[in-house]
Formats: structure tokens, sequence, C-alpha cells
């Protein structure tokens, strides 16, 4: 039978134009928003129809298609002019995935290179090479994560790891496969996984709702455990790595993921638990020394105040809502990329990865 990621992708382009699963509403209903225009999608990504670093990228994509028809209709001679606000309504959508800059970008140089005649087609087939090499990457990603538990285990002498991971950076936030749980699909398989533990990851819940939900597609056991328990788990050695992906990564080796992906780092040095970012080379942001000037996201109070539509907090407290934070590459026992793996990062490893 075939895999969850394979028959169920979360991105796709049907009867000429994107459609998104709606990831909100994950587990519960399993619906497909049609999509024909650029500000539609750009409201997909802020809204969190859909969110992962990979897939915001590719979604961005298909929205310079959607842009470039609508443009082109308009005015086949002005069309490369007039399609400049629609990618910046595209970058405006969310400030921390750099794949979103990067996807951009790419279709941005094939703008450019315009030679003539409907630039539709062309543009269609880079938004879908963007989209299948991620599920590449993906796939070698996999292997690549997998290898390093193998090494872990050998080193050890166990025969299975058990893994933590934090919100949801698998097959809904990608192209298909996912990056951290790319490398647990992978390792899983393999037979070296004892047990997978995901963080609920409050306040939008990816580990609760999407993890769990993608994880159990494939018949993979997942145990949920709130974002505060990570630290107690791993004092009672029931973790060996703690696999995440990343929205961005500066050129030391600092890693921006989920808020409370920097809280489990931490946990994780304490206790001498491995810690493994795992991310395409379209995360990477050798633009950017180090982490302090990763933009990071502050979303609006209400995702910490409500519940599910229902006020929790007391009346009148105030919240404060910041969805991102930096890992220092201090911290990081290794990042996984499609290119090859850097062990302990610094910025001297990451510039040998990216030349
Ligand atoms: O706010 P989200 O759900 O878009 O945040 C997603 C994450 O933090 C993921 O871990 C990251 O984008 C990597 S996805 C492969």
């Amino acid at each position: 039978m075939k895999k969850f990621f394979e028959q169920s992708p979360a991105i796709r382009w049907k009867d000429d134009r994107l459609e998104l699963l709606d990831q909100r509403i994950l587990p519960a209903r399993h619906e497909f928003l049609p999509l024909d225009d650029v500000e539609s999608v750009a409201d997909a990504i802020k809204d969190m129809v859909v969110r992962g670093a990979p897939a915001i990228g590719i979604t961005a994509a298909y929205g310079v298609v959607l842009a470039a028809r609508k443009r082109y209709a308009e005015s086949p001679e002005n069309w490369t002019q007039l399609i400049n606000n629609d990618l910046e309504c595209l970058a405006a959508s969310r400030p921390t995935a750099v794949n979103l800059f990067w996807a951009i970008e790419n279709m941005r140089k094939a703008i450019d290179g315009y030679q003539g005649g409907d630039p539709v087609p062309a543009l269609l087939e880079l938004a879908m090479k963007i989209h299948e090499d991620d599920i590449q990457a993906n796939r070698t990603m996999g292997e690549y994560g997998a290898d390093l538990i193998v090494q872990h285990c050998r080193d050890r002498g166990i025969e299975r790891c058990s893994v933590l991971t934090h919100c949801n950076a698998g097959a809904l936030a990608t192209g298909g496969y996912g990056t951290a749980l790319g490398v647990i699909r992978s390792a899983y398989a393999r037979g070296i996984i004892d047990h997978v533990y995901a963080d609920e990851t409050r306040p939008w819940l990816q580990g609760a709702r999407l993890t769990a939900w993608e994880l159990l597609q494939d018949d993979i056991p997942v145990t949920l455990l709130a974002d505060g328990a990570c630290a107690h788990l791993m004092k009672q050695q029931k973790i060996d790595w703690v696999i995440v992906g990343s929205d961005r990564i500066a050129g030391n080796g600092d890693v921006a993921n989920k808020i409370g992906t920097y809280t489990t780092a931490v946990a994780a040095h304490h206790h001498d638990v491995q810690f493994m970012v795992v991310a395409p080379t379209s995360t990477i942001d050798m633009s950017l020394m180090d982490g302090d000037d990763i933009p990071i996201e502050s979303r609006q109070s209400d995702e910490i105040l409500y519940v599910s539509g229902y006020r929790v907090a007391a009346d009148g407290a105030e919240a404060w809502n910041p969805v991102f934070d930096v890992t220092p590459a201090k911290l990081v026992s290794a990042i996984v990329t499609e290119n090859g793996v850097v062990q302990a990062p610094d910025a001297e490893k990451m510039a040998n990865l990216m030349c």
C-alpha cells in the first residue's frame, strides 16, 4: 500500500490552479482549498493553511505562476513589471522561513530571463521542479540522518534509538516525505527506531494535530508530550536524539525553528542527548553571519489567549507570541542537508558545505 506521503501531497497543481490541504483543520477534516490568484496564496501562507518552511517556498513558487498568468493576460508587453507587486505581496506573507524568499528569487530569475510568448508553461515547469527537487532532497536527507542514527547505535552497542521531534517537519511541511520526519521515516523503515515522541507544540499544536496524524497514517506509533515535559523525559534517559527541521540556518550554523526548539536543545545538551537539524540547502541563509539577524515572526496574542476559539486566559492577561526561536550552533550535533552532513557546525564548515 502507498504510504501517506506518496498518496496525499499537501500541495498540488490540479485543473490549472493550486490546491492546498487546509492544515488549520487537520486532523478533524481533510479538505483542499483551491486557489486561483496570488493574493489568496499570500493569505493562505499568512493564515497557516500551508506552513513549514519548504512548503511555504513551494506554494509561493506556484503563486508566482498564478500571478504571471493574470499579469500576462492583462498586458503581454508589461507583465514582467506588473508582477513585481505580486512578488512583494508573497514575500510579505511570513518573515522567518528563508525558503519563501529563495523560491521567489528563483522564480524572479526565470522572469528576468523571459524571451517572449506565454510565460506560464515555463514558470509552471520551474515551480514543479522546485517541488520535485524538495521531495528528492528529503529522501536523501532521510537516508543521511538514518545513517547517523545507525552509527550512534553502533557506537553505544544498542539496537535502536528513541527520538523526540518538535513541531511538524514532515510531508505536510514540505513537498513530501519531510525533513525531520523524513529521517524518522527512513530510520523506522530500517528498524532502528524504538520510540517516537512528539512535543504537542503550543500554540498551534503542529505536533499534536499534524505530526501525530502524519506518523499514524504510516503506522508509526507516536507518543505526545506537553512541550514543558521534554527535560523530564530526557532525564529518564528515554531520548537518544532530538530531530527537528528549520526555517532558516545562519552562516555559522545557528538554527531558527518553531518556538520551543531552543528549550529542547538546551535540555538535550544538559542530558547529553544528540540534537539533529534536518533541512535542505534552500533553508540556509549564508547572507547572515549568525542567528541574531534572523527575523523572528510574532503572531497575534489571541493564539495564546484562546484555544479553539475559546478564551482560556484570565481576562486582562496579555500575551507574547514569538513563533520561532534561534538555537545556537554550539547546541547542534549535526545539520543534515541533501548535500551532506555537517557535524558540530561552525562558520567554516557551513561555508564548505555551501561552496
Ligand atoms: O509556524 P510553522 O508551522 O510554519 O513552523 C514550522 C516549523 O517550525 C518547522 O519545523 C520548519 O518550518 C521546518 S519544516 C520542514
